[in-house]
C-alpha cells in the first residue's frame, strides 16, 4: 500500500507556498496526499507566530495531532514554519510523539531530512536560520489547477520593527534569482495560470544582483498569457517612486496595494521603529492614487502598542478616516518574546485593547462597506476561480481584489469575464454578467 502525507498549512501565503514545496517533495518520494491526518503516515503542521494567538493555536493543534501517534506509533509527525524556527528542540520535550523540527530556511534540505525521519530512531531538528531560500528550479512548480499561483521572490526582513518576531524566524532578506523566477512564471502560465502574486515579507526590497523589483515586475508583465501580477508585502519606507509609477505603466499589475501602516501617531510609529510617519504614509497613498486611479489599499493596522495612549490612538482613527482604506486587517498588540517591544513598559490592559479594537474595526465596516456600495451599477473584470464557499454561485475577483459572487454557470470557471455588480455587503460583492 502507498505512503500518505497529510499537510496542514497556517498563517500566510508564505507558508502556503512553503507547504507546495513540501508536498512536492512527499509526492516525489511516493506518498499520496491523504485526506485527513488520521490516515496518514506522515504529518506536518506548517506554522505561524507571528502573533501570540496564531503560535497558540498552532500548538494546540500539534498536541492533538500528537495524540494521533498513540494509536498509530508508526506515524511521522513534523513541526515547520515560523514556530518550529522560534522554539527549536523544547518543542520535542513538549511533544514526546513529535519526529523533526524544520525551520522555514531548511526547507531545501527536506528531501534528506525526510529520508532520516522516516527510518525513525532520531529526532530531527533542521532550524538554520540562515538557508537559501526555497527553490522550485527547473519547472518544480506545484500546481494546483488553479487559475491562481504564487511565487516566493524572496525570504527574511532586515527591518526589525520592534514588535516584530519575523527578522528572528525567517533570517535576513535574501532574493532568489530573476532567471528562476521569470522560469517558473512562464511554467505556471503555460499550466494556464493568470494570475500570479509574487510574495515576500518585504518585496520591494527584492534585489538580486542589477535587478530590482520594478524591474522584476517589468518582465512578468511581458510574459505571455499572463494576465495578472499582484504582490505582498510591501513596507512604506521602501516604496521607491519608481515602484510606484509601475502601478500607471503595467497593464497587467492589478490596481491594489497592501500597504501595513500600523500606527497612526507618529510617536507610536516611532517606538515600532517603522521609519515614516503618519504624513509620509498619507503622501505615498496621495501618488498611488495620482499613478493609478481607483487603486484599492488594503493594510495592516495594531492597537495597544506598549504605551499607546488615546491620543495615539486617535490618531490611528484620524488616518483610517483620511486614507478611507478599502479594507483592513487590524490586530490587538502582543508581546513576542524576544522582540524590543516585549520588554517595554506601558503595556496595554487586554479589555482596553479589545475596546480599541472593536471601535476601529467599526469605523473600518463603515469604510469599506461604503466603498463597496460605490461599486454597484459597474462592470467590472472579474477572474473566476470556482464555487462560492457558501454555495452561492461562483466566486472571482476584481483586479482590485475584492470577492464577486454570481450566478452558477461552470463555463466560466477560470476564465475572465466582465461582471455588473447589482449588491454589496461588508465583505463581498454579488453580480450578474454583463451584457454586450
Ligand atoms: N502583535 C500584534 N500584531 C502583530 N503583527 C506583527 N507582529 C505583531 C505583534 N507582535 C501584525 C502586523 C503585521 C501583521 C502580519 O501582523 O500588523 O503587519
Ligand atoms: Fe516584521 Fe517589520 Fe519585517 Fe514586516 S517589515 S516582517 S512587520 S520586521
Amino acid at each position: 500500500m502507498s505512503k500518505r502525507y497529510y499537510i496542514e498549512t497556517m498563517g500566510c501565503q508564505m507558508n502556503e507556498y512553503d507547504s507546495d514545496h513540501l508536498s512536492r517533495i512527499l509526492e516525489d518520494s511516493g506518498y499520496l496526499r491523504a485526506s485527513a491526518p488520521e490516515q496518514a503516515d506522515f504529518v506536518l503542521l506548517n506554522t505561524c507566530s507571528v502573533r501570540a494567538k496564531a503560535e497558540q493555536k498552532a500548538l494546540s493543534r500539534l498536541g492533538r495531532l500528537a495524540s494521533l501517534k498513540r494509536k498509530n506509533p508508526r506515524l511521522r509527525l513534523a513541526v515547520a514554519g515560523c514556530v518550529a524556527q522560534q522554539r527549536g528542540v523544547e518543542l520535542f520535550e513538549r511533544f514526546p510523539g513529535l519526529d523533526l523540527v524544520l525551520g522555514p530556511r531548511e526547507i531545501g534540505n527536506f528531501r534528506g531530512i525526510l529520508g532520516k525521519t522516516e527510518m525513525g530512531g532520531t529526532r530531527v531538528a533542521a532550524v538554520d536560520a540562515h538557508g537559501t531560500p526555497v527553490s522550485f528550479a527547473g519547472g518544480f512548480e506545484y500546481f494546483h489547477h488553479s487559475v491562481k499561483a504564487y511565487i516566493t521572490i524572496m525570504e527574511g526582513c532586515n527591518n526589525f520593527c520592534s514588535y516584530c518576531i519575523v527578522p528572528y524566524v525567517r533570517g535576513r532578506e535574501t532574493s532568489r534569482p530573476p532567471q528562476e523566477l521569470l522560469g517558473e512564471a512562464r511554467n505556471l502560465t503555460l499550466q494556464g495560470v493568470k494570475e500570479i502574486t509574487l510574495l515576500g515579507q518585504n518585496v520591494n526590497s527584492y534585489a538580486h544582483e542589477k535587478m530590482r523589483f520594478p524591474g522584476l515586475l517589468q518582465a512578468m508583465n511581458e510574459i505571455k498569457g499572463l494576465h495578472r501580477i499582484r504582490f505582498t508585502t510591501s513596507h512604506p519606507k521602501d516604496l521607491s517612486p519608481e515602484l510606484i509609477q509601475c502601478f500607471g505603466r503595467l497593464e497587467k499589475l492589478c490596481a491594489h496595494i497592501h500597504l501595513p501602516f500600523q500606527a497612526g501617531s507618529n510617536r507610536v510609529l516611532k517606538a515600532m521603529k517603522r521609519r515614516y510617519t503618519r504624513e509620509k504614509y498619507m503622501d505615498l497613498i496621495g501618488e498611488l492614487r495620482a499613478a493609478r486611479p481607483g487603486i484599492a489599499v488594503t493594510s495592516d493596522v495594531m492597537v495597544g502598542f506598549p504605551g499607546e495612549t488615546e491620543e495615539d490612538f486617535e490618531m490611528t482613527l484620524d488616518l483610517i478616516r483620511r486614507v478611507e482604506f478599502d479594507n483592513l486587517f487590524s490586530f490587538k498588540y502582543s508581546d513576542r518574546e524576544g522582540t524590543p517591544a516585549a520588554k517595554m513598559e506601558g503595556k496595554i490592559p487586554e479589555p482596553q485593547k479589545l475596546a480599541r479594537l472593536d471601535r476601529l474595526q467599526e469605523l473600518q465596516r463603515k469604510i469599506t462597506l461604503k466603498k463597496n456600495k460605490e461599486l454597484i451599477g459597474r462592470s467590472l473584470e472579474i477572474l473566476v476561480e470556482g464555487a462560492s464557499k457558501k454555495g452561492l454561485g461562483l466566486t472571482g475577483r476584481t483586479i482590485t481584489n475584492k470577492v464577486v459572487n454570481f450566478i452558477n454557470d461552470k463555463r466560466y470557471i477560470n476564465k475572465l469575464i466582465n461582471v455588473t455588480i447589482k449588491r454589496a455587503s461588508f465583505n463581498s460583492l454579488w453580480g450578474e454578467l454583463t451584457s454586450l
